[in-house]
């Protein structure tokens, strides 16, 4: 049977970045409950002109510009912060990538799982037709309450991936585990910018749905927890992980061994939340890391409030370490511009989700930026040839 799996994947992410030290000043808090509470130490912030699109755009046009677009006929959009009620956010992407207009477009929502749904789905439309490729994009800004708990395990970014047969660097195993529970942890209602969470409950609700999708992997032919080298899990904040993995190993009787998860959080500590794209951050990380992982069985275990759950698995394949894009992502990361507090907290209220006619300044220096909104509708434009 032909491999099917992650054929390219690339990050992109804000402007901006928090150091969550200087929030912890103005919060009283001890800087160590962020980074060692939380294990989180940055968070990406966008700049007025910069939102999901921009990001998953950024994040998808290397891929672009190293397979091109001939095989692509699907694009599927992963987010929580969509950008209109009816409208997907990858159409605009279509639009800024040049694709051609043979494409399928569309949007998915379930909180932070649904980049899942979408890899999911890709690789059902590649093994009807495994000549096709889909890009898939994951972009979120993750947004809570100014001065709640919550406030610090703010984010953003976008991975992009290109699925295929034949992929250069993760093919995935035909098992996997679901898990759905309708429960009130973290939403956001239609009229809020910022999510609505009960945040010990969603700590429990995580870890109900990986157990409740490991059990569904394993007893749909999911390898062994002992046969798994490295487990890569949604990142809301990467303490949480580090919980997640210690929970699963007990489940399964064997011990937690930081090895097999700690150089997934590299780039997360630096992005914060990014919802659908975090588990994704995760996995760029460990690809990007000095191991070698060819051959290796890679665990993904995904999670989006609400709740929906999935467990899955892929085996790195030869040759991956000429394919991954270690040093995009650290320069990416590297060159956001600080934010001050003050100027963090400013860009944050001034968000207010409204289509009212304006004109955004030019901040960002990425490839595409939100340029206005003109009789309720979003335009954006390439900064490349500006
Ligand atoms: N030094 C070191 N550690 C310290 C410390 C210090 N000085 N002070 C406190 N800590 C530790 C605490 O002991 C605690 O650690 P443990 O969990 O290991 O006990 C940790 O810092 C957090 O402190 P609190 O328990 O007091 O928690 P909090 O009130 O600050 O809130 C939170 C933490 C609930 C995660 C909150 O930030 C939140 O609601 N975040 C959003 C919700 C979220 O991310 N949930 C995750 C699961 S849901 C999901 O995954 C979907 C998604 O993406 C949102």
């Amino acid at each position: 049977m032909t491999a099917l799996g992650i054929h390219d994947l690339s990050v992109a992410t804000t402007h901006h970045v928090l150091e969550l030290d200087d929030l912890a000043a103005r919060n009283g808090v001890d800087p160590q409950k962020y980074r060692m509470g939380l294990g989180q130490a940055q968070m990406s912030v966008p700049a007025p002109d910069e939102d999901v699109v921009t990001m998953g755009a950024a994040a998808a046009l290397p891929i672009i510009e190293r397979h091109g677009t001939d095989r692509i006929r699907t694009l599927l959009f992963a987010t929580e912060t969509g950008v209109d009620n009816s409208k997907a956010a990858g159409v605009f992407v279509h639009s800024l990538l040049g694709l051609p207009a043979a494409v399928r477009t569309v949007e998915l929502k379930q909180a932070c799982y649904s980049g899942t749904a979408a890899l999911q789905t890709a690789l059902g439309i590649v093994a009807r037709n495994p000549s096709e490729q889909v890009l898939v994009i994951t972009a979120d800004i993750a947004r809570y309450e100014l001065d709640s708990a919550a406030e610090p395990t703010q984010g953003a970014a976008a991975v992009a991936m290109l699925v295929s047969a034949d992929p250069a660097l993760l093919a995935l195993e035909t098992a996997s585990g679901v898990h759905t529970a309708d429960i009130d942890d973290f939403w956001r209602p239609l009229d809020s910018t910022t999510a609505v969470v009960d945040g010990a409950l969603s700590t429990r609700a995580y870890m109900d749905a990986v157990l409740g999708a490991w059990d569904d992997y394993r007893a749909h032919g999911g390898a062994e927890f002992a046969d798994i080298d490295h487990f890569v899990y949604h990142q809301p904040f990467t303490k949480m992980a580090r919980k997640a993995h210690a929970r699963l190993a007990q489940h399964n009787g064997a011990e937690s061994v930081p090895e097999a998860f700690e150089s997934t959080f590299t780039y997360n500590i630096q992005l914060g939340n990014s919802y659908t794209a975090s588990m994704y951050a995760g996995l760029a990380a460990l690809l990007d890391s000095d191991d070698d992982l060819t051959g290796k069985r890679i665990g993904l275990l995904s999670y989006g409030s609400g709740s929906v759950g999935e467990v899955l698995s892929g085996i790195v394949q030869p040759g991956y370490r000429e394919h991954v894009r270690a040093e995009q992502t650290r320069a990416a990361l590297e060159n956001r511009q600080r934010i001050a507090l003050e100027d963090y907290r400013a860009l944050h209220a001034a968000v207010d989700g409204s289509s009212t006619d304006q004109e955004f300044p030019q901040v960002t220096a990425a490839p595409f930026r939100l340029a206005g909104i003109r009789g309720h509708a979003r335009h954006y434009e390439s900064t490349r040839s500006a």
